[in-house]
């Protein structure tokens, strides 16, 4: 099966009241982790490459390893441009093969967001390319992006911006964030404002960014085994159902892909200090990443058996 766009994936989850996940990929362990709980739960999928990630690993390797998957793999698949920061990096991904891009302007006034996300959209709409857009700012680094606050989006100006850009959906700031540490105290999102936005813009895709679960079991384990990830607190699982329910279609995922590895690939570390065979560590880290992700699908997500 070919590449695919989220448009039919996106009218299933919106109609049902699920959510397809976006998982951040930056190797071949996650990919393949991230496929094979896919395969296991017949979820379409969504695996998304930040500016980091193509540095890391390189366009090209990036798109031979969807590719290899894609061989493998009976399954509708979205490669999606994660956060890109300008017009050149969305041309230059939809050139290379990717079925959906992120232009993300949040950090721009409000008219040059839209000028900026107007320009990919005509690019990308041109050659079938589908166009994530967000409004409002999540607190956090998001690559060369930073913000110190939250500026939650306001529902008038999603209901213009979305007018005025023909963005296919559209990121929305309502208290998620970046990272391992999303809340100091008690977790809360503001489902009213989730709410109104999609009163507003009834059949909308929306799409939740900062949405790891910060899963406590992956915490303790990279703790106990050497690791310091403090007060490290993510979305409830519970609040990423509601969401699902509420008109959010794509959830994004990568904090939990890291916490998992990295926890597992400790306690391996410690238990087997005379081992110096990667494939003895990541593989474990890979079946990790498979298990995290078959459960969110599974348990959180609502996206198994949807193909
Ligand atoms: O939005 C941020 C994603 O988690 C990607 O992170 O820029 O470190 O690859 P990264
Ligand atoms: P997390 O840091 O919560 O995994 O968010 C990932 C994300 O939004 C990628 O764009
Ligand atoms: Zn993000």
């Amino acid at each position: 099966m070919p590449l695919t766009s989220p448009k039919e994936m996106f009218e299933g989850a919106y109609h049902n009241g699920y959510a397809i996940g976006a998982f951040n990929v930056n190797n071949m362990e996650i990919v393949q982790g991230i496929i094979q709980a896919g395969e296991a739960e017949q979820s379409p999928l969504i695996l998304q490459v930040s500016a980091g990630a193509r540095k890391y690993a390189g366009q090209r390797y990036i798109i031979k390893l969807m590719e290899a998957a894609l061989e493998e793999a009976d399954l509708p698949i979205v490669l999606h441009l994660d956060h890109g920061q300008n017009f050149e990096i969305c041309k230059e991904v939809i050139n290379g093969g990717f079925t959906s891009v992120m232009i993300d302007g949040s950090h721009l006034p409000f008219e040059e967001n839209i000028a900026l996300t107007r320009q990919v959209v005509d690019y990308a709409h041109g050659r079938g390319v589908w166009v994530e857009a967000e409004l409002g700012r999540l607190a956090g680094v998001e690559d060369e992006v930073s913000s110190e606050e939250n500026v939650y989006t306001d529902p008038d100006e999603a209901v213009e911006f979305v007018e005025r850009t023909g963005c296919d959906s559209l990121a929305i700031a309502i208290g998620t964030s970046h990272g391992a540490y999303k809340f100091k105290g008690k977790p809360q999102l503001d489902f009213e404002r989730l709410e109104k936005i999609t009163s507003m813009l009834p059949g909308y895709p929306l799409v939740l960014h900062g949405a790891s679960s910060v899963l406590p079991e992956f915490v303790k384990m990279a703790n106990q085994y050497g690791g310091n990830v403090a007060d490290a607190r993510g979305v409830p699982e519970d609040f990423l159902r509601k969401a699902a329910r509420s008109g959010v279609c794509k959830i994004n995922i990568d904090t939990d892909i890291r916490l998992a590895m990295t926890a597992v690939i400790r306690k391996f570390f410690r238990e087997h200090p005379e081992e110096f065979d990667p494939r003895k560590y990541l593989g474990p880290a890979r079946q990790a990443v498979k298990e995290m992700v078959q459960h969110k699908i599974r348990n959180v997500l609502g996206s198994s058996n949807k193909i």
